[in-house]
C-alpha cells in the first residue's frame, strides 16, 4: 500500500497544496496573493479571504498534477501554526473537512518544523544527501530568526533567536524605507548584485550569546537614508544598488557570525539553512564559502522550497504518518504555536 500525503499550507499569504507519495514530491501548487502589494504588507483579513477563494482550486490542481485520484490519499497534513489565525483557520478547516469526507487521518504540522523538513524534500531526479542528525539550522524567515539543533524530525532545541525583528522583516523594512515594495527581500537581493557591499557601514548590534536583534539596524538605516535624502533628494534613487548591497551584507554578517559561534559551542559541523531568507543569494554564497573555509557540510534547500510552500508541510506530515503521530477533529489552529 502506497503512502500518499496531501499537504496544505495557509499560514500567511500563500495558499499552497502538495502531494507526497512514499516520500517523493509529486506536485506543489502555490497561489500567491498580489492583493497585499499595494498595502506594503500582508493585510490579515484580505489574506484569509483570498485563501478561501484559492484553497479548492489549488488542492484540485495539486491532485491533478500529481496524477493521482483523491481516493488514493492516505492522510491530510496541514499547518497548525504559527501564523495569522484567520489564514490558518482556512487550511485547518479545509483539512478537517477533507479528512472527514474521505475518512482518513489528519496530521498537524508546525510551520517552522515544516521549513526544516523542506531540507529533506526529494523529487524525481534528485540525488542530494539528506542532512544527518544532529545538525544545526539557521532558520530565517519573515517571522522568525533562530539557530536550532535538530536531533530528529520532532526533536529540536532553539539555542538562539531574535529578541525583536526577524531577518526577513529587516530586509522588508529596509526595502520599504527605500520605497522598493513588498516583500522587499527578493528586490534587495536582486539590486544588491549590482552594488558595493562595503560602501556604507552600519553598526552591528551587540547581543548576548546566540541571540539576534535587527530593530536597531532598521532604525539606523532609516536615519541614514533620511539624513542623506535631506542633502540630496535623489539619494536613494542614485544609490539604491549600494544601499541594498550594504544592508544585505550587514544582515548576512550578523547571521554568519552567530552561526560560527553556534558551531564552536556545539561542535556540530553539519549545517543547514531554511526559511524564506534562505532564498537570498548572498546568504547562500556566504554559507558555501564559510563551509569550505571551516570544513562544514552545508545543506541549502532548493530555491523554490525556501519560501512558504505545502511541499514542506507534506514531507513533515509524511514522517509523522510513519511514526503514527496524528491530530484529531478537535485540534485547533494556533497563531503562536511553539516548536
Ligand atoms: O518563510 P517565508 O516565506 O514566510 C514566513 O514564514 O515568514 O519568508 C518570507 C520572508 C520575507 O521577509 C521575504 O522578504 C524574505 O523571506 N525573502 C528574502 C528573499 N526571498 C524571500 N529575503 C532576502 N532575500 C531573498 N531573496
Ligand atoms: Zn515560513
Amino acid at each position: 500500500m502506497k503512502t500518499v500525503i496531501l499537504g496544505i499550507e495557509t499560514s500567511c499569504d500563500d495558499t499552497s497544496a502538495a502531494i507526497i507519495k512514499d516520500g517523493w514530491l509529486l506536485s506543489n501548487i502555490t497561489a500567491n496573493q498580489d492583493v497585499h502589494k499595494k498595502y506594503g504588507g500582508v493585510v490579515p483579513e484580505l489574506a484569509s479571504r483570498a485563501h478561501q477563494a484559492n484553497i479548492i482550486p489549488v488542492v484540485d490542481l495539486a491532485i491533478k498534477e500529481a496524477g493521482i485520484s483523491a481516493n488514493e490519499i492516505s492522510a491530510v497534513a496541514f499547518t497548525r501554526g504559527p501564523g495569522l489565525l484567520g489564514s490558518l483557520l482556512v487550511g485547518t478547516t479545509f483539512a478537517k473537512g477533507f479528512a472527514l469526507a474521505k475518512n482518513i487521518p489528519l496530521i498537524d504540522v508546525n510551520h517552522l518544523q515544516g521549513h526544516l523538513a523542506a531540507l529533506f524534500l526529494k523529487e524525481e531526479g534528485d540525488t542530494h544527501d539528506n542532512p544527518k542528525f544532529p545538525f544545526i539550522t539557521l532558520l530565517v524567515s519573515g517571522g522568525h530568526t533562530q539557530i536550532i539543533i535538530v536531533r530528529d524530525f520532532f526533536d529540536q532545541e532553539i539555542i538562539g533567536e531574535t529578541i525583536d525583528d526577524a531577518a526577513g522583516e529587516a530586509f522588508d523594512k529596509c526595502a520599504k524605507i527605500m520605497g522598493l515594495g513588498y516583500p522587499g527581500g527578493p528586490v534587495v537581493d536582486k539590486l544588491a548584485k549590482e552594488g558595493d557591499p562595503i560602501k556604507y557601514k552600519f553598526t552591528k548590534p551587540r547581543i548576548k550569546e546566540l541571540d539576534f536583534s535587527f530593530s536597531g539596524l532598521k532604525t539606523a538605516f532609516l536615519y541614514f537614508v533620511r539624513d542623506n535624502a535631506k542633502i540630496n533628494p535623489n539619494f536613494v534613487k542614485e544609490n539604491k544598488e549600494d544601499l541594498c548591497a550594504s544592508i544585505q551584507h550587514t544582515i548576512i554578517d550578523i547571521l554568519i557570525t552567530k552561526l560560527v559561534t553556534a558551531v564552536k559551542q556545539t561542535g556540530i559541523t553539519e549545517i543547514a539553512v531554511a526559511g524564506g531568507v534562505s532564498a537570498n543569494s548572498g546568504l547562500r554564497n556566504a554559507l558555501i564559502d564559510e563551509a569550505k573555509k571551516r570544513d562544514w557540510t552545508v545543506h541549502i534547500p532548493k530555491f523554490k522550497y525556501t519560501t512558504d510552500n505545502a511541499a514542506m508541510i507534506a514531507i513533515s506530515g509524511y514522517h509523522k504518518y510513519l511514526n503514527n503521530i496524528f491530530a484529531s477533529q478537535s485540534t485547533t489552529a494556533e497563531a503562536r504555536l511553539k516548536m
